[in-house]
């Protein structure tokens, strides 16, 4: 079920495992220092983010050729490329002691509504009182930016370098989208790309008093699951599918993609499930995807969210008082519980 980039990355996982971090002498298991892996398409090059204790030059070069040769010797590709960073940011949302929610959105394919899912969830999460933030990590189909109606542009920094996230109906957002642009810096491009999402987490001055994290994630089961899995492997998993039987079998593909990174699966979200016209309910993209989805992962068919637009007017966003906000506050309220 897992595609074999994932298979290939856990096996570079395991092995670099095994390193000792020289200062604590743990190894990067312990510790979580192998941050992320990347393998370049020609399959030959690994790309690394390795976090240490404390990284003075000759730890550095220590670690340098220890790694080298698990990858270059052991696993036998042509390159590495290593960046060294410190373990302890202690400023980072992942190092803080309120204890933070992470839900990861997905879905096996596009178009699904996992987007929109992901912003409505945030509204309703807020309203029943919580601090909500989303990172929007679709880099390739990003479209949080439009839903929130948001201008794209560079956010700004804070006098320590921190990006500091936009808010809109009070949810802190954050996208690849906005770090994409022709005149955005040459260092947030390009190989950076890869590693934004370690920005999204380690460099954005989020509030303080944070409650939920919603992670809007690619479809499919590609690298950015894995590298949620790194950062947070606490992220649990909502995946979202239609009733068509032809999104249900990604969906699933996705679903036991999380799975085997060991994410717990919070349940199935089946969205456009049915339109309702004068109180009967008309399955126009067909019925039961939700409930196969969910059987096959052996959790629970959470919510059905109906086809229909919400009624202010607004392209993406339901009022809560509406019925299909309704239903978007029954799902936060069974997250909250
Ligand atoms: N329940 C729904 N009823 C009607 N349209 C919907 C519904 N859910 C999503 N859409 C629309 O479907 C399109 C795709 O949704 P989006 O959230 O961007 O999907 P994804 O993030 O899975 O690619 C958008 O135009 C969105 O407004
Ligand atoms: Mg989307």
């Amino acid at each position: 079920m897992i595609p074999g980039d994932i298979m290939e990355k856990q096996q570079i996982q395991d092995a670099l495992e095994k390193l000792i971090d020289p200062t604590s002498q743990k190894t990067l298991k312990e510790t979580k220092g192998v941050k992320y892996i990347s393998v370049e398409e020609d399959k030959k090059t690994v790309n690394l983010i390795i976090a240490l204790e404390t990284i003075e030059d000759t730890i550095k070069h220590k670690m340098t050729r220890e790694i080298a040769k698990v990858i270059k010797i052991d696993l036998k590709y042509h390159g590495v490329k290593i960046d060294f960073e410190l373990l302890k940011r202690t400023d980072s949302i992942l190092a803080r002691e309120k204890k933070l929610k992470y839900i990861g959105i997905a879905s096996g394919k596009g178009g699904v509504g996992k987007s929109t899912v992901a912003a409505n969830l945030a509204l309703a999460l807020n309203r029943l009182g919580k601090r909500v933030a989303i990172i929007d990590a679709d880099i390739y189909g990003s479209s949080i930016p439009t839903i929130f109606d948001m201008e794209v542009r560079l956010p700004k920094a804070d006098e320590n370098e921190k990006i500091i996230p936009f808010t809109e109906r009070n949810i802190e957002i954050i996208s690849t989208e906005f770090f994409m642009k022709e005149d955005t810096p040459l260092m947030w491009r390009g190989p950076m790309l890869g590693k934004m999402l370690n920005h999204f987490f380690y460099d954005v001055k989020w509030h303080d008093d944070l409650d939920y994290v919603i992670v809007d994630l690619p479809p499919g089961t590609g690298d950015v699951a894995i590298d949620i899995q790194k950062l947070i492997p606490e992220c649990e998993i909502l995946i979202v599918t239609t009733p068509h039987a032809s999104a249900s079998h990604v969906a699933v593909k996705a679903g036991f993609a999380a799975k085997e990174l060991k994410h717990s699966i919070i349940g199935v979200i089946e969205n456009m499930s049915y339109y309702k016209h004068d109180d009967q309910l008309i399955p126009i993209f067909g019925e039961g995807g939700g409930k196969i989805v969910a059987d096959k992962l052996t959790t629970d068919l959470i919510a059905q969210i109906p086809i229909g637009q919400p009624q202010s007017g607004h392209h993406s966003l339901f009022d809560m008082h509406e019925e299909i906000g309704v239903i978007y506050l029954g799902l936060a309220n069974k997250l909250l519980r």
